[in-house]
């Protein structure tokens, strides 16, 4: 099963959320490259395409990435 809202799409393993239209880019995707190291819009660009396209994805992967990168230093933190 597939639903669409916004850019939300639920698929059978949960919910995830497109950043990238042009790439086909989600959040999923972002928050693994922050785990192999990504930590700027410019390491996205370079291992996920992220805003070589129309670039409207800018703000929001970078948004993404932060989130990311926060939440795997609480999880350091915490360990
Ligand atoms: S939405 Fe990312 S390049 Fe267009």
């Amino acid at each position: 099963m597939r639903m669409l809202l916004n850019n939300c799409v639920l698929m059978q393993r949960g919910f995830f959320m497109y950043v990238c239209l042009c790439q086909a880019v989600t959040d999923r995707d972002i928050q693994q490259a922050a785990k192999n190291g990504a930590t700027s819009l410019k390491d996205l660009r370079r291992q996920l395409g992220v805003t070589v396209d129309c670039g409207r994805c800018a703000r929001f992967a970078s948004k993404c990435l932060k989130t990311a990168n926060e939440s795997f230093a609480v999880s350091d933190q915490a360990a």
